[in-house]
Formats: C-alpha cells, sequence, structure tokens
C-alpha cells in the first residue's frame, strides 16, 4: 500500500510543471480552524496581499492555493494531508507549517515527489535539516534566543530559569538559552518543560517561585497557551515578586496583545516582525492589510512570514520556467536577499534558513493600543542552531 502510494506521488512529480501548465498549484497545510486558527488565517492574509500586490500570474501560469486544515500538531495527518495534495491536487509546491512536528513528517515526501516545501512558521533548527527541498521564511528559536540571553545578562541578571513546550522548538529554545545565557556569565538554575497541551501553569508558576530566579525565558506557541501563561504569571503573584519575564515574541504577537493587557505591559521580548516596525515597506504592507481585511490589528509574524514565503514562491516559478524540480527551485533562491515588512532578510544557502535582523522590543501602550516598539536591532543573525551538535 505503502509502496503503490509512493508510486502515485512519484508518478505526481513526472506531470508537474509540464510544459504546458498553466496552473500551478500551492497546497497549504495549516490550522484553519480550532484554538491556533489565527495561524492560518494570517497566513492566507500573507498570500492575499502578495498576490494583490503582484498578481496571480508568473511568466502565464496562473499561481493557486489549496488549503489543507490541520488544527494541531498531529504529523500523521500531515502526512496523509500532504500525499493528498501532492497525489491528488499534483501541487508543485507544499507551503505553510505551524508545528514543527507536521513539518518534519513530510520531509519523505517532498523528497519523493522533488517538490519544494516553503515553512512560513515552523522553527526547530533540525526541520530544514531533514531535506533540501525545505526553505523557511519564518525564524528559529536559536535565532532569537541568543540575542535575547545575551541582553538579559548584560542587564545584571546572575539566576535565570527556562520554561518551554515540551517539544522540538521548546527544546531547541531551552538549549539556545543556556548555552548563551551561561558562556555569558549566567546560571540556569532549573529547566521546566511543560506538556504541549497544558493550560494550568499554576504547579510551573510555584516551581518558578522556588527557584530563586531573578528571571524566566519561555517558549509556548503563540495563541491561547501564552495568554494562559502569562495571565498565570500575574495571577500567580510572579511579577509582583519582581521576577522579569522575557521569551521570543510569540508570546506578545500583535492578535493576542489585546487580550494580553497589562499583564506583558513592559516586557521586553526578541523577535523578527513588529507591526510598529518602522520601515517604508512594512508601512505598505500594513496598508494594504488595512484595504484588503479592514484592519491590520491582525498583521503579526505568521502574516509576514507567508508574504515572503510566496515571495520565494513566485520566484523560483520565475527562475525556473514554471518547470518545477524541486532542487532546481531550491536551488534559484540560494542567496537570495529582499526588503522585507520585517526588514532586509537573505535566505542562507547553506540553512536555507531566512537571515534577518532581530529586534529587542518593549511591550508599550502608543495612543492606547498595545505595541512592540523596537528599542535595539542585531543585524543579519543566522540560524544559529544549525547543524548544532552535529
Ligand atoms: C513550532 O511548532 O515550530 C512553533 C509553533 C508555534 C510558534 C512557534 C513555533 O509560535
Amino acid at each position: 500500500m505503502r509502496k503503490a502510494l509512493l508510486g502515485a506521488v512519484f508518478a505526481a512529480s513526472l506531470g508537474v510543471g509540464a510544459a504546458d501548465a498553466a496552473t500551478i498549484k500551492v497546497g497549504v497545510i495549516a490550522p484553519f480552524s480550532g484554538p491556533f486558527a489565527m495561524f492560518g488565517q494570517t497566513f492566507k492574509e500573507g498570500i492575499a496581499i502578495y498576490q494583490a500586490e503582484h498578481g496571480k500570474t508568473v511568466g502565464g501560469d496562473t499561481v493557486e492555493f489549496v488549503f489543507r486544515d490541520l488544527d494541531q500538531a498531529n504529523p500523521a495527518q500531515s502526512k496523509a494531508l500532504a500525499q493528498e495534495l501532492i497525489v491528488k491536487e499534483r501541487v508543485s509546491f507544499l507551503a505553510g507549517f505551524t508545528f514543527t512536528p507536521d513539518a518534519m513528517a513530510v520531509a519523505p515526501l517532498i523528497d519523493e515527489a522533488n517538490i519544494p516545501a516553503v515553512i512560513f512558521n515552523a522553527a526547530t533548527s533540525a526541520i530544514t535539516e531533514k531535506s533540501p527541498r525545505y526553505v523557511r521564511t519564518s525564524f528559529t528559536l536559536w535565532q532569537n534566543t541568543v540575542p535575547l540571553a545575551n541582553h538579559i545578562a548584560k542587564l545584571g541578571v546572575k539566576k535565570a530559569i527556562t520554561a518551554v513546550s515540551d517539544y522540538g522548538p521548546g527544546i531547541d529554545g531551552e538549549t539556545a538559552f543556556k548555552a548563551t545565557f551561561e558562556k555569558a556569565g549566567g546560571a540556569v538554575v532549573d529547566t521546566i518543560r511543560m506538556p504541549l497541551k497544558s493550560n494550568d501553569f499554576a504547579p510551573f508558576m510555584q516551581r518558578i517561585k522556588d527557584s530563586g530566579a531573578e528571571a524566566v525565558y519561555a517558549f509556548l506557541p503563540a495563541g491561547p497557551t501564552t495568554l494562559a501563561f502569562a495571565k498565570a504569571f500575574t495571577d500567580n503573584g510572579l511579577k509582583e515578586k519582581g521576577i522579569q519575564f522575557f521569551g521570543p515574541g510569540d508570546i506578545t504577537q500583535e492578535p493576542d496583545l489585546p487580550a494580553l493587557g497589562d499583564a506583558v505591559l513592559g516586557m521586553t521580548t526578541s523577535f523578527h516582525y513588529s507591526q510598529a516596525h518602522e520601515s517604508a515597506a512594512n508601512k505598505s504592507f500594513l496598508a494594504k492589510y488595512k484595504e484588503l481585511f479592514g484592519s491590520s490589528d491582525n498583521a503579526t509574524f505568521t502574516s509576514v512570514g507567508a508574504y515572503d514565503g510566496v515571495h520565494l514562491i513566485y520566484t523560483m516559478i520565475a527562475k525556473t520556467g514554471g518547470k518545477i524540480d524541486g532542487l532546481k527551485a531550491v536551488e534559484a533562491v540560494k542567496g537570495m536577499s529582499w526588503e522585507s515588512p520585517r526588514g532586509p532578510v537573505t535566505i542562507d544557502p547553506d540553512s536555507r534558513h531566512i537571515r534577518q535582523t532581530v529586534y529587542l522590543r518593549t511591550v508599550e501602550r502608543v495612543n492606547g493600543k498595545l505595541q512592540n516598539t523596537e528599542k535595539a536591532s542585531f543585524a543579519d543573525q543566522p540560524d544559529f542552531g544549525y547543524k548544532v551538535g552535529k
């Protein structure tokens, strides 16, 4: 059965990019329902903005996006959806991917079909090592954590604790934080790994309090999980006790800021995109957001991950004349640089991950609205986690 299916995948790949192809399909796998639906929605918004600006055709071929809902981390289902997209829809690209296990699961399929997979979010360093056909336009935990850990050490914090979701990106965040903070002279007094589906954070808050740490570094997937964690931090008196709260910007992403409210006011995070980023490219991105969707309040790192991901897909199509050979397509964007709404970016030719500026941002209330105000920047940051330990 498996062999027959893979055979079909291979046969489908032969049809991909045939000279007469008038429609090039991109299969997007992401949560479009459930608690993480904001990921799928913002991917869709980023795609729509790019297509509104650049049109729906490249070199005479129409680019069509086909969406499949995967509401949570579920690698078996991700693989099944990818297989259906490749075999039945005959997609020339896979894209999207919110959760690391879902991105990792499709490696054998993209290799068999020889199509690229453009990752709009999943942020564990090891993903791009699993296939030469992955390209990533989001971030990695290593990329955002190294500058943050150095910053925390520079503030004079001596004792820190980590609290992360117990899977790929959380473990990368913990490892990156510990390695960097300890190198800078600090001590990590405890490392807490929380089940991905935790919603009661009180026991973890007690452990943080008991640890004697002056600061906590936390990573949880953006959305309801971070809301519950940030609320527990305040409700359990950690803020009052003077424990400082840091993490990558997933915790304070713009669509969640109104619900987080004062719980995160003054919090410093490190990240690659802020809606408040001052640049012409971001202004025009936000203007298009408002024009198409009535408001740019949802503009966040995942909208920009998708927007830049479509830029790569369009470039791959243009540079390969619409004949999608996965390896050649990926080769065509290695080393490519452009100005993203987040700032200047480059596709690193070795890791196929996006090099970018990482910003330290502080949550402030400006004209009544919470925002991530950029305070410092670190240009051209690579994925510090690529091939670490190999
Ligand atoms: C991931 O699973 O890689 C992931 C999910 C949500 C995030 C960041 C990373 O906010």
